[in-house]
């Protein structure tokens, strides 16, 4: 049994009269796949952007490796070092992507600041390999790519610092469905051939079933269900679980019926 690698435990987070996170606790163990599924404004991004520290919890904590990363990270060495434990890969890669940076560009940035001794040179072409991009895109921007490759670029990204959590937040919702689906296989490639451990944040439940061990289901900033994904998903035990379920269109799905059953939840 692999350990623990992150722990989140009690988070709190509201923004004035709303609890966008409240009292959201689960553990992701070595190489494992979490997802957190809900509707929209359910607090998922804010449990993501708490766990990544771009948001400061009101209370509770996050642990990597047992050791708390709430706090103020003092010092360069510390900084980095926190960066190294989890990394983020957003929705839209065009708005973390610098448009002026070529590929390789980006990842030389990153790998000298984290491993300054490194043979980067070497090691852009292994991550390049990595995400499938290949040594051809080495100096294209990102305009030049397609929403896919971009992607690509920012997994790659965030790979170059070796982190021991990659927080994905509907990392594939705006590509197209035959994109999605090579992004989840490199993905599940990428967890095979690392240890690096998943928190995989998406309203898709088809995405959950893919490519994530467990699942935690939330609702109004609060855990609802959790547990083995293909328990959960096979047999929900909670209702709003059921109407995410029931909620995924398909034939004879009665729309005007679900939102009556969501009314009344
Ligand atoms: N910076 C902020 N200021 C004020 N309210 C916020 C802020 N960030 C989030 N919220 C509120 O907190 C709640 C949770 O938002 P959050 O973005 O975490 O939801 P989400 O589950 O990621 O939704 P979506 O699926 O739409 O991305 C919402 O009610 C949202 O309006
Ligand atoms: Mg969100």
């Amino acid at each position: 049994m692999r350990g623990c690698v992150l722990e989140a435990v009690g988070l709190h987070r509201g923004f004035g009269s709303v609890r966008a996170v409240d009292d959201v606790s689960f553990t992701l163990r070595e190489g494992g796949s979490l997802g957190i599924v809900g509707e929209s404004g359910s607090g998922k991004t804010t449990t993501a952007r708490i766990v990544v520290g771009l948001d400061r919890p009101d209370a509770g904590e996050v642990r990597v490796r047992g050791r708390a990363r709430s706090g103020p990270a003092r010092g360069r060495a510390r900084q980095l070092a926190r960066a190294r434990e989890v990394q983020m890969v957003f929705q839209d890669p065009y708005l973390s992507l610098d448009p002026r940076t070529g590929v390789e560009a980006v990842l030389r940035e990153t790998l000298r600041l984290h491993f300054p001794a490194m043979d980067h040179a070497r090691r852009v072409r292994e991550l390049l390999d990595q995400v499938g991009l290949g040594t051809r895109a080495a100096d294209a921007l990102p305009r030049d790519l397609s929403g896919g490759q971009r992607q690509r670029v920012a997994i790659a990204r965030a790979l170059a610092v070796e982190p021991a959590v990659l927080v994905l937040d509907e990392a594939v919702a705006a590509l197209d469905v035959s994109v999605q689906a090579q992004i989840l296989n490199l993905l599940a490639d990428i967890r095979e051939q690392t240890s690096i451990g998943y928190l995989f944040i998406t309203h898709d439940l088809g995405v959950v079933r893919c490519v994530t061990d467990d699942v935690l289901v939330m609702r109004h900033g609060a855990v609802v269900e959790a547990g083995r994904t293909a328990d959960v998903l096979a047999a929900p035990q909670h209702p709003y679980t059921r109407l995410l379920l029931e909620s995924v269109p398909r034939p004879g799905w009665d729309p005007e019926r679900i939102a009556a059953a969501r009314r009344a939840l």
